[in-house]
């Protein structure tokens, strides 16, 4: 009985724990985005120079909706194959986590 009690004690502390991880646009970006992009949005990493990705911090990126860059984002190249791996909602989470990025 006791130890009933305190697996379900346990299973309930994990659980939120769990769902929160996955609803975390910020662990996305850094293991999906931040290569190219840089941790902070500038895109100031080898990779993003090279590449000459946009300022994600920049005023065009915040003139466009969620929606807009949702749509637009399979666009580039660079993004190939990206928003499939991730799933609508990962995106979703992702792209309204960009709006966190401040010069
Ligand atoms: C392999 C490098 C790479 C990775 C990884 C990458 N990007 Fe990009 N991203 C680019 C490049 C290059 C551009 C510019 C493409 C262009 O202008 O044609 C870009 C452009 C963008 C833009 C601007 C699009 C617009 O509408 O102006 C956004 C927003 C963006 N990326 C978000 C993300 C997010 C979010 C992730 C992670 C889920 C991500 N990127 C991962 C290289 C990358």
């Amino acid at each position: 009985m006791r130890t009933t009690v305190l697996i379900i004690a346990v299973i309930l502390m994990v659980i939120p724990s769990v769902i929160t991880g996955q609803n975390d646009g910020s662990k996305i970006y850094a293991d999906k985005c931040s290569s190219c992009h840089a941790n902070d949005g500038s895109g100031s990493t080898t990779r993003g120079k090279a590449m000459k990705v946009p300022d994600l911090r920049s005023s065009e990126i915040a003139k466009k909706t969620d929606k807009q860059l949702i749509d637009g984002f399979s666009k580039p190249a660079a993004h190939r194959g990206m928003q499939k791996q991730l799933g609508d909602e990962n995106l979703r989470l992702v792209v309204k986590g960009l709006r966190g990025f401040k010069k």
